[in-house]
């Protein structure tokens, strides 16, 4: 791979707390494990609450000089308004921890998981969810801001309310709602906007984005009409959607965009009106282009569309770091050339000027894959869950040659 990245690019993995750390209690999703309206429990998951120094020797000895991890609310304010210490104690050893290895933290203030009081008020449809998100995080700012610059306020608005509210395979695990999606969607955009101006607050070189998962859409037939205008409101709701919510101008409340891209969904016109209207309906098997590869989770493997949603979210005019990307699989040689691919495709994508300043692959270990459990294999390094002994595969060591390039 013959490219230039900009000095400083950022190089890694992505983690989240309740899907490595183990033991997180405290929040809406293990409470619905708990009562097994969950399929699986997370339990100890990797145990990384406690491990996080020898998985921190791992990310380095596999070259990563960024880490992306995220802080649990549920543990820092277990009851509203009262402050774990000693978990932000923790939080603030992690960071030192990074800091030591030459690592810098990407920080995560919300990844899907709620604390569980927060939730039994009604989560993300109550109208004061900005503010009580907005007071947690200048509770973390004011511990972590001095050795943390890169922060992520929300991963995945979409995806979380899509889960939450309309398939509902996802805490709460009620009944599906548009409205409520809309709603949650709306206060989880607020948020982000509250908790951009405290993080500026603590310090003005912050950069704060979101993590926007982005696939890439295009339509199953493009000579069809009906096919382009489902695939054209898929992709405005979910790549345009997030980016008009946040009540002023993105590029007021975002010095750069956190893009997770893992596949390509070619859709077409639905079979019920509204429907077809909203998403249309997804051409998997019964596509034309053959043959089509996907993953373990369903999702088609597709390298160019990564310099689409890049080249199509860089019109926002900020920088881009690659927040999550990788493949879930048991074939080592799929996961390599996976990872390959789509770096060349990154690099291709600097070269066209697209501005990217960093790529952090998901993810370091495998881990507790939300209502998949621990079947989806997403690691760089395998897990033995008995032992937690960590064992890197084959397309970590390929990872680090490319970063050495
Ligand atoms: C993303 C999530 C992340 C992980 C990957 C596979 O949507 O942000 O936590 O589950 O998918």
């Amino acid at each position: 791979m013959n490219s230039r990245f900009p000095d400083g690019f950022l190089w890694g993995a992505s983690t989240s707390s309740h899907q490595v750390e183990g033991g997180n209690r405290w929040n809406d999703w293990w409470e619905l494990e708990q009562s097994g309206r969950l399929p699986h429990r997370s339990g100890e998951a990797c145990r990384h609450y406690e491990l996080y120094e020898s998985d921190f020797d791992l990310a380095r000895s596999l070259g990563h000089n960024a880490h992306r991890l995220s802080i649990e609310w549920s543990r820092i304010e277990t009851k509203p308004g009262e402050w774990n210490e000693e978990a932000l104690e923790h939080y603030a050893a992690v960071i030192a921890a990074l800091r030591k290895r030459q690592i810098e933290p990407v920080v995560t203030l919300h990844h899907f998981t709620n604390p569980a009081w927060f939730a039994h008020r009604g989560g993300w449809l109550q109208d004061d969810s900005p503010d009580l998100f907005a007071r947690y995080v200048d509770v973390v700012a004011a511990r972590l801001a001095p050795n943390v610059r890169f922060w992520l306020t929300i991963n995945e608005p979409t995806v979380f309310v899509k889960h939450a509210y309309v398939t509902c395979d996802w805490p709460p695990c009620g009944g599906r709602s548009w409205r409520h999606a809309v709603t949650a969607l709306r206060n989880l955009c607020r948020a982000h906007a509250v908790a951009y101006d405290v993080l500026h607050r603590y310090r003005t070189d912050s950069m704060v984005g979101i993590a926007h998962s982005a696939p890439y859409v295009t339509a199953c037939n493009p000579q069809s009409p009906l096919d382009r205008l489902a695939a054209r409101t898929r992709d405005f709701v979910l790549n345009d959607l997030v980016f008009r919510l946040f009540g002023r101008p993105a590029h007021e409340v975002l010095d750069y965009i956190g893009i997770n891209y893992y596949a390509r969904q070619i859709v077409r016109w639905g079979s019920t009106p509204f429907k077809a209207m909203l998403f249309g309906s997804e051409c998997k098997a019964d596509h034309h282009e053959s043959p089509r590869r996907f993953t373990s989770m369903g999702w088609e493997i597709h390298a160019p569309g990564l310099a689409r949603v890049l080249k199509r979210l860089s019109r926002l005019g900020l920088p881009l770091i690659v927040t999550e990307n990788g493949i879930a699989t048991t074939d080592e040689t799929a996961r390599t050339q996976y990872l390959e691919d789509h770096l060349a495709t990154l690099a291709q994508s600097v070269r066209d000027g697209v501005p990217v300043i960093g790529y952090l692959y998901w993810t370091l270990m495998d881990n507790y894959e939300w209502a998949k459990g621990f079947d989806a294999k997403f690691g760089l390094a395998a897990v033995d869950f008995t032992t937690q002994e960590r064992r890197p595969r084959p397309a970590a060591q390929a990872f680090r040659e490319l970063i050495d390039r």
